[in-house]
């Protein structure tokens, strides 16, 4: 497994450029099932969870080609299987994502239940419940979701909390749906508006993507589509931390501002100087002392919990005691003992983590555990003074493109060693 070796203690100055989004991504490409033509999709990133959807969408016997680095091409119109097996499934719970295409348009669907994962429990009930709903007989055997249907009929679908894949699921299954869906307590995140853009752009009638109701009206066909997927507002928000981590000065070009609001908000109380330039950049100033903060995981447009754990690091240098508490997931804490054996001072207290700030982090030798813990722990190692390695960089690979290569453009000095434990 690739290791990390980052000399600490640089300021990090110039201009990074941001990949298309995973989680937009993700759904996306499940969503061409749905076409009854080729579809293009650019802004694709380079990561190791797309490699995994695209090799679920080749089990089906779709055609996947990479004519260049960004964009995947799929030819949707030989389907010779309806089963994404275990092996894909378990490496990657978003794998889910097929189960409402393949139902709504082949009208039967083998998918592998997910099971749990290191940041929680992570059920998928809401979505299976929805899909019952509309029209589909939906039975749990040997580990497997077995759904089959006579046709998927439009249904109101109410979810008591939000789910970011529920609300995709079931958009995508609606969208072939005979009659009128209405997803009441939908999430508004920006990769579900993305899908429905996508949806859209092959046919689909969507109203209210962002908004808590979403309407979609059953279509009999969708065609294919060209189509760029958004900028990753994680990343963003991972390299606004960077550059206040380590006292930097950074030009973040191709994101979208509108989209890390909350982010930088938070990043704003605490000292950071952030302003939006023109062209979709964003530059972030660090030179400053950073005052502590209270931040709490709320569904967007909320502070989102795939930013708590680089938000953490950064509070761990702030001068006086910070308060962080995750609501989406039970078990998103796996970098606080991380954390604190590169000299962060954390307790973690419930769903609140009470963190009291130092000068500095020591480099030490860690382990990543899930993708954004793995990145709060790339961004302590950024600031801290001397070496640190961590270990099973594997999980940041998931979801930042070639994270190493864009923070070395930036002064870092970030080794990749390869292979070893
Ligand atoms: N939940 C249920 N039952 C369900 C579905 C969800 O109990 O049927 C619970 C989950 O266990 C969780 C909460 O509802 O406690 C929210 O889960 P949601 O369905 O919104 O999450 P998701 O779709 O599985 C996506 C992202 C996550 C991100 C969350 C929350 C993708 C591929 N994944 O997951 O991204 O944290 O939304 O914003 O879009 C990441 O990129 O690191 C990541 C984990």
């Amino acid at each position: 497994m690739d290791k990390f070796i980052i000399q600490g203690g640089i300021s990090l100055e110039g201009e990074v450029v941001i990949s298309g989004s995973k989680n937009a991504a993700l759904p996306v490409l499940c969503s061409s099932i749905l076409a009854d033509g080729p579809c293009i999709y650019t802004n694709i990133p380079r990561l190791r969870d797309i490699t995994t959807i695209t090799d679920v969408l080749s089990t089906l016997g779709m055609g996947i080609e990479r004519p260049e680095r960004n964009t995947i091409t799929i030819d949707p119109t030989n389907l010779v299987s309806y089963e994404a097996p275990y092996e894909l499934v378990k490496s990657m719970r978003a794998s889910i994502l097929v189960l409402g295409p393949l139902l709504a348009k082949y009208k039967r669907a083998k998918v592998s239940l997910p099971g749990g994962c290191a940041i929680g429990v992570r059920p998928i009930d809401m979505h299976l419940k929805a899909l019952t709903k509309m029209g589909a007989d939906i039975t749990l055997s040997h580990g497997y979701v077995m759904a089959s249907t006579e046709g998927i009929k439009g249904a109101t679908i109410v979810f008591d909390t939000p789910t970011v894949g529920g609300t995709e699921n079931i958009m995508m299954a609606a969208t072939l749906a005979q009659g009128t869906t209405v997803i009441q307590g939908a999430a508004k995140e920006p990769e579900v508006v993305d899908l429905a853009n996508a949806l859209i752009t092959m046919g689909a009638r969507i109203e209210g993507a962002g908004e808590s109701t979403i309407t979609i009206e059953g279509m009999s066909s969708l065609s294919g589509l060209e189509y760029e997927v958004i900028p990753d507002r994680i990343e963003v928000g991972t390299f606004l931390v960077a550059g206040a981590i380590t006292r930097g000065d950074l030009l973040i070009k191709g994101a979208r501002a509108e989209h890390v609001v909350a982010v930088a908000e938070k990043l704003s109380e605490m000292g950071v100087v952030i302003t939006e330039e023109d062209g979709g950049a964003i530059r972030v100033n660090g030179k400053t002392d950073l005052r502590p903060v209270q931040v709490e995981t709320v569904p967007y447009p909320g502070f989102p919990t795939d930013m708590q754990a680089q938000i953490m690091a950064l509070a761990c240098i702030s001068q006086g005691v910070s308060t962080i508490t995750e609501n989406i997931f039970e078990n998103r804490y796996m970098h606080v003992p991380e954390l604190m054996r590169m000299g962060g001072r954390l307790e973690e207290k419930g769903p609140t983590v009470i963190v009291h700030g130092v000068d500095q982090f020591q480099g030490a030798s860690v382990m990543a555990t899930d993708l954004r813990a793995s990145a709060s722990l790339v961004l302590a190692a950024l600031n801290a003074r001397g070496v640190t390695e961590i270990r099973r960089i594997y999980h940041l690979d998931r979801g930042y493109e070639e994270l190493d290569r864009k923070l070395n453009l930036l002064g870092a000095k970030v080794m990749r060693e390869r292979g070893g434990l």
